[in-house]
This record gives C-alpha cells, structure tokens and sequence, in this order.
C-alpha cells in the first residue's frame, strides 16, 4: 500500500544507477511531460543515458569487453597492475 500515511513510499538510492521507486508513479521530467508506471518498482533513470528515460534501460551499466571485463580494466591499466 505505497503512498499511505502509515507507511511513506519507499525510495531506495542504488550508489552507480537509477532509484528504485514502490510503483505505481508519476514522474514528470524537466520538459514537463508525465510519465506513468504501475508497475509494483520502477527503476528511474539518473545517469540520463536511458533510451527510454525517465525510466532506466540498464545503459548506466559500464560495457563489458569480449573477455567480460569492464573496458577501464584493460589495456594500459592492466598491463601496469602489480599482483
Ligand atoms: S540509471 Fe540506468 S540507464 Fe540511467
């Protein structure tokens, strides 16, 4: 039961991507255009980088290379890493 006075809606603020909202909400960009989810979380864009923003599309996640590391752990980094 999101929204009510005996229990606030809960936002959780995750430290790298979007925050998770109790659905369903509103949101209205800065444009002023509403934007609508029932769904049970949503998952609100903060890096911008969304295709489908206000809501988050995952595209806050960093690209991973073929050999499944992220593209700042390889090369140059790599080579001068001491284990
Ligand atoms: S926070 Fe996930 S795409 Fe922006």
């Amino acid at each position: 039961m999101p929204n009510a006075a005996e229990r606030p809606r809960r936002v959780t603020i995750g430290p790298d991507g979007p925050l998770l909202v109790e659905g369903p909400v509103e949101v209205v960009a800065d444009d002023g255009t509403v934007h609508v989810s029932r769904r049970f979380t949503v998952a609100v864009c903060t890096c911008r980088r969304s295709r489908t923003y206000p809501w988050c599309d995952t595209s806050h996640r960093p690209r991973e290379s073929r050999r499944g590391r992220p593209p700042s752990l390889t090369g140059g980094e790599e080579r001068g890493a001491v284990s």
